[in-house]
């Protein structure tokens, strides 16, 4: 799996080089910048200098035990060469990993002097490895002290909230921020700047690849220093071509499937959405997305074509019972590499992938969103969410009749709940190495992945 559409010069290694106060979202960040990219397939792997400063400090579990907010002023000597030599130390990593692996690697502290990040930017050259700035820059009180309250909820051991300002008030005395008109106008970076007076401005400089540009543009669209937010998902209700074991096509519900899409306001009142939340549902063009969502009490219903099934080509229509008698090879072939194989005329989940990516950037920006979408894609998109493998992402398995909540939260893991609807529906489930179908696995299997796999 190491072609991918976006690394077109070889040898192309980027390293993301996070730039802000504490509490600026810069975890968060580095997180969904690998999220991202491992979904799009590009190797991606986060160096997160406080994890090593806790290494050297005999603390791997919590540096805030140990150290209080004075380790971080700028005239504690003995402070400052431990934090100097936790980026030492990172970089040693960073330049094993570019032995073995080809991508971006993602440089998680604060480097927030000129003159550090131009020994970082020395560093990284000689090695061949094109650094990219991310600044997060903020200056609204009430966002950073959101963003506190979000830290000291996601972990019950750390220090309260004087600690934070403490630490930031000692950063702030050596912080510069980037500088595009002198000695960092040749960088490459991105400067994101919130303002207290609602100001919010991004500054792009010197941007050299395509690859540069995907990262550049993506982080744009992230909605950092923001609390958690509910996603909903669910499959359309049972069509007529599910009963029929048929893949694709454009068929009505079935009954039971239009009891599901009736049934789906009354979950979503359980589970304490009314009508004043104003909530946007998603669909995609096909005829039973359009039918689950026509009872939905809301505004707005959106349709996107990006959100169709997986275009299964020649074997739209046809049973996997069929596909396995006609297309013996085809059929092996998707089985062991179900996240590459394109149907003859049709899609792979790698095809489906790419073209969601401008769904994942709006879905970034909003809450109250309801996607009603389909099985394959669904997966996708469950994948993108819960940090699943693209080689697992296939074979996960989404029910019909079943609407799952999604709680992103900017630090921790992603929470999954699934609310059946208990109306029956055919299982669309198919095991690898059968052509028969059957709910065998389930969703929740995989539910106790993290969505932020790297530790703060
Ligand atoms: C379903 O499709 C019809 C016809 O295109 C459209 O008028 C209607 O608004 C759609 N309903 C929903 C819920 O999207």
């Amino acid at each position: 799996m190491s072609s991918n559409n976006y690394t077109n010069k070889k040898n192309l290694n980027i390293c993301v080089i996070l730039v802000g106060l504490p509490c600026r979202g810069k975890t968060f960040i580095s997180n969904k910048i690998k999220t991202y990219l491992t979904w799009v397939m590009i190797n991606c792997k986060i160096f997160n200098i406080g994890d090593y400063r806790r290494k050297q400090l005999g603390n791997v579990l919590d540096e805030f035990i140990n150290v209080d907010s004075d380790f971080y002023n700028a005239e504690n000597v003995e402070a400052l060469k431990i934090r100097l030599n936790s980026y030492e130390q990172a970089l040693d990593d960073m330049t094993k990993w570019f032995q073995t692996n080809e991508g971006v690697a993602v440089l998680d502290g604060t480097s927030s002097t000129r003159e550090h990040r131009k020994w970082l930017l020395e560093r990284l050259r000689k090695q061949h490895i094109e650094p990219v700035f991310v600044e997060s820059y903020c200056d609204d009180q009430e966002l950073i002290n959101l963003n506190i309250q979000e830290l000291i909820k996601s972990s019950p051991d750390k220090k309260d909230f004087n600690f934070y300002e403490e630490k930031i008030k000692n950063y702030i005395k050596v912080y510069e921020s980037l500088n595009q008109f002198e000695d960092e106008k040749d960088y490459t970076f991105v400067k994101l700047m919130k303002m207290s007076n609602g100001l919010e401005q991004a500054v792009i400089n010197k941007v050299q690849s395509y690859l540069e540009s995907k990262i550049l543009f993506y982080v744009m669209n992230l909605n950092y220093l923001k609390p958690s937010k509910v996603i909903w998902l669910s499959r359309h209700g049972e069509s007529v071509y599910n009963v029929e074991k048929k893949i694709g096509g454009d068929s009505r519900l079935s009954e039971r499937g239009l009891l599901y899409a009736r049934k789906i306001p009354k979950l979503l009142k359980e589970q304490g959405f009314d009508e004043e939340n104003q909530m946007t549902a998603w669909t995609s063009t096909l005829v039973r997305t359009n039918e689950t969502a026509q009872y939905l009490p809301f505004q707005q219903v959106l349709p996107w074509r990006a959100l169709n099934e997986l275009d299964a080509g020649l074997c739209d229509g046809m049973t996997y019972e069929e596909i396995e008698e006609k297309y013996p090879e085809d059929f092996k072939e998707r089985d062991d590499n179900k996240f590459e194989y394109r149907y003859k005329g049709g899609e792979s989940y790698k095809d489906v992938v790419l073209r969601l990516e401008p769904v994942m950037m709006e879905l970034e920006r909003q809450s109250n969103i309801l996607i009603i979408t389909h099985q394959a894609v669904l997966r996708c998109i469950y994948a993108y969410f819960m940090n699943i493998p693209q080689d697992q992402s296939p074979w996960v398995a989404i029910p019909l009749h079943t609407l799952i909540k999604l709680e992103v939260r900017p630090y921790g893991a992603c929470k999954v709940t699934l609310i059946k609807a208990n109306i029956p529906a055919v299982s669309t489930y198919k095991e690898k190495g059968t052509s028969s179908v059957g709910e065998n696995s389930d969703i929740t299997n995989n539910s106790s992945r993290n969505l932020l796999t790297d530790s703060l």
